[in-house]
């Protein structure tokens, strides 16, 4: 089967770093790098996770620095569920690898204008650096498999009762990539608050007994303690992975073909991803959204990807 290649955008946190693990070792997919911008702590941080991640798993690809800003609003950042260093719980030791000298913008429209074969470019953070590769390089866009993204929510939002955090962290740049005219497939909350890292999940994965299983351990175990503090989820929703596993199978989900607006209005619902389900404005149809996930199927999905890796 011709590998799918992908460029993998994100904001390493937790479960960022799990969609890096499935991402790097699978043989259906070609990680063609990995481009970093702020989001769950600032980008010295996350830049330094998505470095430290690729080094522990043996990633052979380039770590591209990219916004360390929204296009437009303040910075947000989320402590609460990543802590102070972007991925508390895992232990950082001394790599030789470094960064890529190419910014993400730079990375994104070199490597996509040059690909062979469509990219897909899979976000799972604030959408910055794509929003802005794609006004720098409009030609990029004709190169885009589709735009893969864990953000939004057809129902309520995590950080305001509308908006979900990636979208809300920059939500000017999410409207520059729904309205780009790529393929958006949009993996909100509604799926990923489905698959919560419940303790018996953790000891499913901890028997898998490789440094990647030990990786998730780690770092589950944190996110989970925080999670329970600020929502009081029995486990951590692992968001983004969603993205990654619908790649490997897209059976996993279900997917629905609506009008997705994103509210830039600087109300009390910005950074909201407002989907028409039914149709009701008929508005252009600009996203697919996933509606219904495969809880069983995903948890297969991600305990593979974890057994792929060496001790
Ligand atoms: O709302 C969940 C998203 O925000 C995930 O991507 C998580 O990593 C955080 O960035
Ligand atoms: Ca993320």
């Amino acid at each position: 089967m011709n590998r799918r290649p992908i460029i993998l955008d994100c904001d390493p946190g937790h479960d960022d770093a799990i969609a890096i693990l499935m991402a790097g070792n699978h043989p259906d997919i070609e990680l063609l790098g990995i481009t970093v911008e702020s989001g769950n702590q600032t980008l010295m941080k996350t830049g330094k996770n998505a470095l430290h991640l690729a080094a522990y798993l043996d990633l052979d690809v380039p770590v591209c620095l990219g916004a360390s800003e929204p296009i437009i609003k303040e910075v947000e950042a989320c402590p609460a569920i990543h802590g102070e260093s972007g991925l508390d719980g895992f232990t950082y030791l001394p790599i030789e690898k470094q960064f890529d000298s190419r910014s993400a913008v730079s990375y994104l429209i070199e490597t996509i204008l040059s690909a062979p074969q469509k990219v897909t470019v899979v976000t799972t953070g604030p959408m910055t650096n794509l929003a802005l590769a794609m006004k720098v390089e409009p030609r990029i866009k004709d190169n885009i498999e589709e735009v893969v993204l864990m953000g939004g929510s057809i129902g309520r939002g995590n950080v305001t009762p509308a908006a979900e955090f990636n979208i809300l962290c920059d939500p000017e740049a999410a409207y520059i990539v729904f309205n780009s005219g790529c393929v958006v497939k949009m993996f909100g909350l509604d799926v990923t608050r489905q698959v919560l890292v419940l303790p018996s999940v953790i000891e499913r994965m901890a028997k898998v007994e490789n440094k990647a299983s030990k990786l998730f351990v780690d770092l589950m175990t944190v996110f989970n303690q925080n999670q329970k503090h600020v929502f009081g989820f029995a486990g951590g929703p692992l968001h983004d992975p969603v993205t990654i596993a619908y790649l490997i199978d897209p059976t996993v989900v279900k997917l629905q073909h609506v009008s997705c607006e994103i509210d830039i209005s600087r109300g009390t619902s910005y950074g909201r991803t407002n989907c028409d389900l039914f149709n009701y404005q008929k508005k252009p149809k600009n996203a697919y959204v996933a509606t219904e996930i495969d809880v069983a199927k995903y948890w297969d999905i991600v305990e593979s990807c974890i057994q792929r890796y060496s001790l």
